[in-house]
């Protein structure tokens, strides 16, 4: 005989809990299934251990999708300022870090308490280490093997993530759920992740591994102004890991160190006025110094005077280092990538409920959907509001 319920939810992650919460205050019987351990894993270990759980100034246009428009209802519906209202009634702290972004002032873990708290609350039911053997249409819903038995519901809500971190339990599931009632998918890739170098750019760059610079990094027409990291595999920081995800194999990434300074102005006018300085030291007072080493090297320029510095050579100097062209061979893949770009073609699902329109019943939320937020909070915000549309519905 199988269980029964009101509605399935595949995934105790940020969307799934906040979808429980939402359907269970609606006096829904619900039950969340997950085949790991604990709940909220990536919220666990996401902005360093103290969750960046939004950004207060989300709005569509942090979003990557085939249809830009699909997020738009949801984000209405439920936006930042309803997670930190959520987020104050629980008495968490909570402290804004740079660019809108929200941080708990403790752990990460007090998201999770909060949402198992508002579970426990509405009666919605969490069972964890359980595999999921196949969901199938059943009477006028769904059916729901799991390894410990059956559930039958008329609502089945998909919010089993992505496929980024396959060690966290990242699998997959919700791709082939949607091929096999016939939903279309956006081709998935790994977003916001460091990007790799070939073993030769490796030789003279991987020297720089462990340097930081501000810098302006563009893809194409889009840039995102925030700090860069050489690495001894490639290059991250922020910058990166957000232009990451508009980056396609073969485009080439230009950094723009220092992009406030105009880097040319100063090397001239230090010219008139420290014309014996080095050049490597008159670059070590605007970059890193170990940035401003590998600069001076590269254009040959290491020991000579600023007076020895035509207006030509100054001006290739500049634009080596705001110009910096690289062509990244690839990126460090769903192994580190914090989200997976495409998934579930928001074509077949209604952006009101998060249904396929295909399928009565069916809900697809989180990162399986084809919406991925830049980084910075837009990520967890999208789950949030994800699970809130389909929990008003389900
Ligand atoms: P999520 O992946 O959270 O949950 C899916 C759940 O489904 C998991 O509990 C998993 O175990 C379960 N599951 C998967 N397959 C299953 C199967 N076959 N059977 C049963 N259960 C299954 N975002 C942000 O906004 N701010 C931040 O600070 C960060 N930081 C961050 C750090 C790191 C290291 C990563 C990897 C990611 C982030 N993110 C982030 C992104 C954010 O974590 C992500 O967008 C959300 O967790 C997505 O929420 P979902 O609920 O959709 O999936």
């Amino acid at each position: 005989m199988a269980e029964k319920r009101d509605v399935v939810i595949i995934g105790a992650g940020a969307a799934g809990m906040m979808c429980a919460i939402e359907a269970g205050k609606r006096g829904r019987r619900v039950l969340v299934i997950d085949h790991a351990k604990a709940p909220g894993e990536k919220i666990r270990i996401s902005g360093g251990g103290r969750c960046n759980f939004t950004n207060i100034h989300a709005g569509p246009k942090n979003f990557l999708s085939a249809n830009p428009h699909f997020c738009k209802s949801a984000l209405a519906r439920y936006g930042a300022r309803d997670f930190l209202a959520l987020v104050e009634k629980h008495g968490i702290a909570w402290h804004e870090k740079t660019l809108g972004q929200l941080f708990c002032d403790h752990s990460a873990k007090d998201i999770i308490r909060m949402l198992l708290t508002e579970m426990r609350e509405v009666g919605a039911e969490l069972r964890l280490e359980t595999t999921i053997e196949s969901v199938e249409r059943h009477g006028g819903g769904f059916r729901v093997v799991t390894g410990d038995g059956a559930i039958d519901a008329p609502s089945v809500v998909v919010a089993s993530g992505g496929k980024s971190i396959p060690k966290m339990g990242a699998t997959g599931l919700a791709y082939k759920i949607a091929e096999q009632f016939g939903l279309a998918l956006v081709e998935t890739r790994p977003g916001l992740v460091p990007l790799t170098l070939d073993p030769v750019q490796l030789e003279t760059i991987g020297e720089l591994a462990g340097v930081a610079a501000d810098a302006e990094a563009r893809s194409g027409k889009t840039a995102f102004r925030e700090a860069v990291l050489i690495t001894h595999r490639g290059l991250s920081g922020p910058a990166i890991l957000q232009i990451s995800s508009y980056w396609r194999e073969g485009q080439d990434i230009v950094l723009r160190l220092m992009p406030d300074i105009d880097i040319a102005s100063i090397l001239k006018g230090s010219r008139r006025s420290n014309g014996k300085q080095a050049v490597q030291t008159a670059l070590a007072d605007i970059l890193p110094r170990r940035l401003a080493q590998f600069f001076a090297d590269t254009a040959k320029l290491t020991g000579k005077q600023l007076a020895d510095l035509s207006d030509k050579t100054i001006d290739a100097l500049s634009a080596s280092i705001q110009a910096w062209t690289i062509k990244p061979a690839g990126s460090e893949g769903y192994r580190t990538a914090e989200v997976t770009l495409g998934g579930v073609d928001t074509s077949g699902l209604d952006s009101k409920t998060m249904q396929a329109k295909s399928v009565p019943g069916l809900y697809f939320v989180g990162e399986c959907v084809d919406v991925t937020g830049w980084l910075g909070g837009y990520n967890f915000q999208w789950a949030w509001a994800s699970g809130f549309a389909a929990g008003q519905e389900a």
